[in-house]
């Protein structure tokens, strides 16, 4: 079962993209309508319902965020439906275009990724609509391709997965808990308040909250460094910080999505630098 809502705010038009299974809210994420420019796409599950609230809407190009599923899901689709080019970080357009094969359980959860082949969109590069520009914020982390597009003049932030919440428990294997930080340092020089994030949007304080995150980091990867100059590995760390692992997630993502990632990502990164 899948359903849909609508939310406005100050022109900006978005749609949250839920998924339900055996009545539990498995994944929400939000698309943004900015003008004319779509910012993500939902989860191919959701194909039906963005479909039914874009069908009519005068969109001229797509903007991703990055290419996880539950943003590129239906960008193939919208692109050749709405006859528009999609756009997104070169990283990005590189995997979309040799094809992004989700995990087994991530396909029965939002859906499979159809190829699709997007435009390369650089820093440099400003997204104009007829009231706004858009403007692309490298900020990998959470993945390699990650943009957040920065609307200076409404001091607004199309955060896509760097915001989340203020406090996080759970990585995938392949985030990096520093890089988030550098990207997170990297966007609190910018001036907004407005965090369009895709899936948990905050309409006041974004900045206060985004600054939250970056203390809540810090002081998470600062506890890590600590037991780890005192020789513990990765799991004994985890364990020194009281953390817990919600079994639900870890069984129904294999092993993928897990505090002690978390403690892993920072842990292998120490070594890396060699300290
Ligand atoms: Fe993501």
């Amino acid at each position: 079962m899948t359903r849909k809502f609508i939310f406005h705010h100050d022109g900006v038009h978005y749609y949250r993209l839920s998924v339900y299974r055996m009545r539990m809210n498995v994944q929400s994420v939000y698309t943004y309508l900015v003008d004319d420019v779509l910012i993500d796409t939902g989860q191919r599950h959701n194909r039906e319902n963005i479909y039914n609230l874009v069908h009519d809407k005068n969109i001229s190009k797509i903007l991703l965020t990055h290419h996880h599923e539950d943003h590129s899901g239906n960008v193939a689709f919208l692109m050749r439906k709405k006859q528009v080019k999609g756009y997104a970080h070169p990283k990005c357009s590189e995997i979309l275009s040799v094809g992004y094969s989700t995990s087994a359980l991530a396909k029965i959860l939002n859906g499979s990724v159809d190829r699709a082949f997007l435009d390369n969109l650089y820093e440099t590069d400003i997204v104009e609509t007829e009231h706004h520009r858009l403007e692309p914020i490298y900020t990998p982390g959470h993945s390699e391709d990650h943009y957040c597009y920065f609307e200076r003049k409404k001091g607004w932030l199309f955060s896509g997965d760097i915001f989340v919440a203020e406090k996080i428990k759970y990585f995938a294997p392949y985030e990096s808990l520093f890089q988030q930080i550098d990207s997170i340092k990297k966007l609190l020089q910018l001036d907004f308040d407005v965090l369009f994030c895709s899936h948990n949007p905050k309409l006041e304080d974004g900045k206060q909250r985004l600054k939250n995150k970056l203390q809540f980091f810090e002081d998470f990867s600062g506890e890590v460094e600590k037991y780890y100059r005192q020789g513990h590995n990765s799991r004994q760390i985890f364990a020194l910080m009281g953390g817990k692992e919600n079994y639900y997630y870890k069984v129904l993502t294999l092993g993928n999505f897990t505090a002690e990632n978390m403690v892993r990502s920072v842990v292998k990164e120490l070594k890396k630098a060699g300290s």
